[in-house]
């Protein structure tokens, strides 16, 4: 009868999108554990390897139990040989060594230390720390071939590695609101990414745009980030335009990335502390900024702010395609794929058998189209 009830409580489905994931879970210990593998293993260019450390990690995150012994493995799906012993050692010894040996390692401190850096991927970590480069001190001095992205990261290092808080978020929404309203009245700024996931704090504040009359966005874009600009707001900006000619084609749109079908912005804004409060000061920020001049660095923070814009038909499919996480979107789009023959991104679903676009008015039609029960972005924390 126990085994019974045990397999019973294991029917965990082998996709994200098929679970329900809070972000408070009670495997933390072990998901940590098994998320430092993940990040190794993507440090050394094996994208496979840390693929199942990561899936291992978020099936983890979605047990309403704690795991406490490897037993209760054996009925969850995407747990391989490897995480397996990573999970026995932490339940047995409470650490695994193995994870250890990868946290003390000065190729796994450089990495991540290096990767910090806004516009730094794995490809340009690794080949500083080859070239023999340790600290952010000696990027500065032996090196002078950075790229425009990479100025700024260095140049913002501490503000962009402190976490963005909601208040500030919410403070970057008015900017851009504000910004946006000029242009195009009656547009809408939507929080999506981790913030709207629930998350208190994120490493950056994710923006999607819109107009309920479709067309009226195109162009808006890169006139609300010259108006930024002009007001001082940012600091860095690199705009990606949607190619609009590729639109005819609708196999080309579909087989393209999400990313490369909307336009979009990564930029890092200069958020002004209101008057009297100071960065680091333990008043957080509150409505009521003030454009200034970014001299004075202690009235001042740097924040990565993602903009995204989408047609309003593309809405629901942006929303969507930008709440995240990674691992709950790689599984909704690897569900459609292999479960459903449909290929979905962040601005199309199509029906690769029918040969047809699935139009959705909200998230939870795009749910419906795929057989899906609807999961509020709170449960979509895999
Ligand atoms: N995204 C994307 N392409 C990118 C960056 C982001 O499609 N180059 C989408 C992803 O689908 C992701 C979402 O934007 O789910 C949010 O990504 P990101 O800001 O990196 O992560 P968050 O979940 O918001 O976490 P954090 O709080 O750390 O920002
Ligand atoms: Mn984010
Ligand atoms: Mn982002
Ligand atoms: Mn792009």
């Amino acid at each position: 009868v126990q085994a019974e009830s045990l397999e019973d409580r294991c029917q965990v489905s082998p996709y994200a999108c098929q679970r329900r994931t809070p972000l408070a879970h009670k495997n933390q210990v072990l998901t940590e554990a098994l998320e430092t593998m993940a990040e190794e293993a993507r440090f050394c260019g094996s994208e496979g390897r840390s693929l199942a450390f990561s899936r291992a990690a978020s099936v983890l995150k979605s047990l309403p139990w704690t795991v406490r012994g490897v037993k209760e493995l054996h009925f969850l799906p995407c747990i391989g040989e490897h995480s397996r012993k990573i999970i026995q050692e932490v339940l047995e010894d409470g650490t695994s060594t193995e994870v250890e040996n990868v946290r003390q390692s000065e190729r796994y401190q450089t990495m991540k230390h290096f990767m910090k850096i806004f516009g730094v991927g794995v490809k340009t970590a690794s080949q500083w720390y080859q070239e023999g480069l340790r600290t952010i001190n000696d990027l500065q001095a032996h090196h002078a071939k950075l790229g425009k992205a990479q100025q700024a990261g260095l140049l913002h290092y501490r503000d962009l590695n402190s976490p963005v808080k909601r208040s500030e978020a919410e403070a970057i929404v008015q900017v851009v609101q504000k910004a946006v309203d000029q242009f195009l009245p009656g547009a809408s700024v939507t929080l999506t990414g981790g913030f709207r996931r629930g998350k208190p704090s994120g490493h950056d504040v994710d923006l999607l745009i819109t107009h309920p009359v479709e067309g009226q966005e195109v162009g808006l874009l890169s006139k609300v980030i010259s108006w930024l600009d002009s007001q001082d707001f940012l600091l860095y900006h690199s705009t990606h335009r949607n190619a609009s000619q590729a639109l005819e084609d609708q196999e080309l749109s579909v087989s393209m990335t999400a990313m490369d079908r909307l336009d979009h912005c990564f930029s890092i804004f200069c958020l002004n502390y209101p008057h009297g409060s100071i960065k680091g000061g333990s008043r957080a920020w509150e409505p009521g900024y003030e454009l200034k001049d970014p001299g004075d660095a202690t009235l001042w923070k740097a924040v990565r702010v993602d903009l995204v814009v989408a047609p309003y038909s593309q809405f629901p499919f942006a929303l969507l395609g930008w709440t995240g996480s990674r691992n709950f979107e790689r599984d909704l789009r690897r569900f459609s794929k292999h479960e459903k023959k449909m290929v979905l991104n962040s601005h199309t679903l199509y029906h690769t058998e029918k040969k047809i676009f699935l139009s959705a008015a909200s998230e939870e039609e795009i749910f419906q189209h795929l057989g899906l029960e609807f999961m509020p972005p709170e449960e979509r924390n895999a």
